[in-house]
């Protein structure tokens, strides 16, 4: 029967729009939910690069890393871009790992790390992001920190099954002097910033090498907005490793009272109210309309729930905007006529 058809389809279509919120495939950044605070990150979109440099003395080898990272899209792979240089499709914190024999040749070899996204060629492996608040109070070192941590899961390396798994953990912290792209490096190595030591490679490594000295759990020193804070092995449960890198991002779009970056975020609201209310309507007179075919037999106007009504709308609107007229023109001339 036709009108049970189209209300199968208008039911199909209300389990649809209701799955419509993030799966856990992806994240949109644009609504960032965390303990039923909401963050527009958007603002952060596009490719950005952190560096890294380690050494192994012991070994006489050197690992120099560019992770990058895009919180709002897959990574796109550079023109000519292989397996060998790039991290799989669907990685969205990619880590390019460079090793440097010091001792041999100092060649180096490139290799890829897929750090965090969702990998459909290793089934199962999947962004799974959970977002919390640094005020979160199961973490307590974090009082008087206001902003939100985000973990992206699902990298492997080698991306293999028995591959180690990786995570990253961005914390992304509150300041409101920051829009978050200060001294911020393009996927293309440019520098929004001019930053004057940029050639002084041996400075760096120094300052880089004193950082590591100084310890676990500490960040970069640089005034750079986004950060490096580790990649460290880390436990995760019983007897299981990930390899965990970490990151902070100082910006103004991690502060829980931070303007709508669009007026967007309403607009959502009275969509979602408009399509319920248009939806209600339909059904009411999809399954009226099926009731009076089912039970009186009616044809035509008569299937309408309240069709002698609606039909006659279009009068009473006439009717009463002709009142209304009548109202206006006889309350501006009423001077000018005589009772009668
Ligand atoms: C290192 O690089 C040089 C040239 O850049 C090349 O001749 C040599 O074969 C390389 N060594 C290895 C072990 O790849
Ligand atoms: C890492 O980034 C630096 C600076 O942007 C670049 O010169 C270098 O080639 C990159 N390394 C790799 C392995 O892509």
């Amino acid at each position: 029967m036709a009108p049970s058809r189209s209300q199968t389809s208008l039911f199909s279509l209300l389990a649809v729009t209701a799955l419509l919120p993030s799966p856990v495939w992806a994240f949109d950044c644009k609504d960032v939910m965390a303990d039923r605070q909401h963050f527009d990150l958007s603002k952060l979109a596009g490719p950005h690069v952190v560096h890294w440099k380690e050494e192994d003395p012991a070994h006489d080898m050197r690992y120099k890393y560019n992770f990058t990272l895009d919180i709002c899209d897959k990574l796109k792979w550079h023109k000519g871009g292989s397996l060998a240089t790039e991290c799989h499709h669907g990685a969205r914190v990619c880590g390019l790992r460079e090793d440097i024999n010091l001792a041999v040749d100092r060649n180096a070899t490139i290799t890829p790390i897929d750090i965090a996204g969702t990998f459909t060629s290793l089934s199962g492996r999947v962004i799974d992001a959970k977002f919390e608040l640094l005020r979160n109070p199961k973490s307590n070192s974090d009082s008087g920190r206001e902003g939100v941590r985000a973990f992206l899961n699902g990298g492997r390396h080698p991306f293999t099954k028995d591959g180690l798994n990786q995570r990253a953990i961005i914390e992304f912290v509150c300041d409101k002097e920051k829009t978050g792209l200060e001294g911020d490096e393009k996927d293309d190595g440019e520098r929004e910033d001019g930053d004057k030591d940029d050639g002084d490679d041996d400075k760096k490594e120094e300052k880089l090498r004193r950082r590591d000295d100084a310890g676990k759990g500490k960040c970069e020193d640089t005034e750079n907005s986004l950060r490096f804070c580790g990649y460290q092995q880390e436990d995760e449960g019983k007897d299981k490793k990930v390899q965990t890198l970490r990151l902070e991002w100082k910006t103004k779009y991690a502060c829980e009272d931070a303007p709508s970056v669009d007026g967007g975020s309403h607009w959502g609201f009275f969509g979602w109210f408009f399509i319920i209310l248009f939806l209600a309507i339909a059904t009411y007179l999809i399954f009226g309309s099926w009731l009076n075919y089912n039970r009186y037999g009616a044809r035509g106007w008569d299937l309408l729930p309240h069709g002698d009504a609606i039909r006659d709308i279009p009068y009473i609107a006439k009717d009463f905007a002709r009142k209304v007229a009548g109202t206006v023109q006889g309350g501006g001339s009423r001077g000018g006529y005589a009772a009668v």
